[in-house]
């Protein structure tokens, strides 16, 4: 089976960070989370990609390449204009030739593949939609379904007493190549409020099948902040490459912590990274790759990409900070997302 993983919106909603990069592309944990995306699928057996790129897709396509350092296949499909979550998958059609599974590339999950195909099979449906349970339903795509699991009804963001269920769309699909006949091409297309009520209006079978493990939607800085709060509380696990050192404490090769310096858990220090006297970092502080933290500086509750520089006696608390980002010696920064332009671009 195919899987056609979706990263070419806008993620408007995690600016800046996203201003020149596909949201699927932020790290977490260090790494581009669709690196993680594609090495999870690749362990369940999905050798075969399609990305539907958009916004930014160099930053895609010449990272992965055509996907052999990773063992698998990628192939892109990239849109003239923005199409939709519908319309980018009609995009891919001509890649598309058997069942398939789509994926928004920014959703954070540990979804079994395999049994949400075996479901499919089982039912016969035109469509599987896996389904996450949450507590407050009210900001999402709820749908209502049958005894046997299929699905009549979504209702869009509905205040929490009139929610059918606490089940929402989770964005993995498992497909038949028969719904490409019925996306219409050339114009955008939403799969959530278009695509679907149409295939069900048409009668169509679409099953939800809920999926067990950790599920969270990017979406949003502080979605993409509490992400990797779950990484370090052990929630969320995932390959990482810095080691455990005991504690709560992981850090990558090549990195040098003076004496003095402290590092609170739960920590994920990249590598080659250079922590100055008495600077601390931690709690819930993730440090990329060849970062330089400053004399005193203090890092807490906070993610910075690779290259950054805290500088002496900096302070950070609840920050993101883009790649390659310089905080000033003795600036205080509380609850900042902040971004730069690489210097490439800005000629
Ligand atoms: P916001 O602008 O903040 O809503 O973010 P988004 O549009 O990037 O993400 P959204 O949650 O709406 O979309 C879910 C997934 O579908 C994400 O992985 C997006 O990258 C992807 N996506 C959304 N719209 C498009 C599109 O027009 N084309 C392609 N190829 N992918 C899309």
């Amino acid at each position: 089976m195919k899987a056609l993983l979706l990263a070419g919106g806008f993620g408007t909603r995690m600016r800046p960070l996203t201003e020149r990069l596909p949201k699927p592309m932020a790290p977490v944990g260090n790494r581009p989370w669709l690196e993680h995306l594609i090495a999870g699928l690749k362990e369940q057996g999905i050798r075969e990609f399609v990305i539907a790129v958009k916004h930014y897709p160099e930053r895609i396509t010449e990272y992965f390449g055509d996907g052999r350092k990773w063992g698998v296949s990628i192939r892109y499909a990239q849109e003239p204009v923005p199409l939709g979550t519908a319309g980018a998958i009609k995009n891919a059609e001509k890649w598309l030739d058997g069942r398939f599974v789509a994926i928004n590339a920014d959703v954070v999950h540990h979804a079994d593949i395999r049994a949400l195909a075996a479901e499919h099979e089982r039912t016969g449906a035109l469509v599987t939609i896996g389904l996450v349970e949450v507590a407050d339903p009210s900001q999402f795509g709820v749908v209502e379904q049958t005894e046997d699991g299929r699905i009549v009804r979504f209702v869009e963001k509905p205040p929490r007493e009139e929610a059918p269920s606490n089940r929402i769309n989770a964005g993995i699909y498992i497909m038949e190549p028969e719904v490409l006949k019925k996306i219409p091409s050339g114009r955008e297309v939403s799969i959530e409020r278009e695509t679907f009520p149409q295939l069900i209006a048409e009668g169509c079978r679409v099953q939800g099948v809920p999926i067990g493990g950790y599920w969270m939607d990017m979406g949003t800085s502080e979605r993409y902040r509490r992400i990797h709060w779950d990484l370090l509380d052990g929630k969320l696990e995932l390959e990482l490459r810095e080691k455990e050192r005991g504690g709560g404490i992981r850090i990558g090769e090549g990195t040098e912590i003076a004496q003095g310096a402290m590092l609170v858990p739960p920590v994920l220090v990249g590598s080659r990274v250079k922590i100055g006297e008495r600077a601390v970092v931690g709690p819930y502080a993730v440090i990329g790759d060849d970062c330089v933290i400053g004399r005193g500086a203090k890092i807490t509750h906070s993610i910075l990409w690779d290259r950054c520089t805290a500088a002496e006696a900096a302070q950070l608390n609840r920050c993101i900070v883009g790649s390659g980002l310089k905080i000033g010696s003795r600036h205080l920064l509380h609850e900042a997302v902040v971004n730069v332009i690489p210097e490439a671009e800005t000629i």
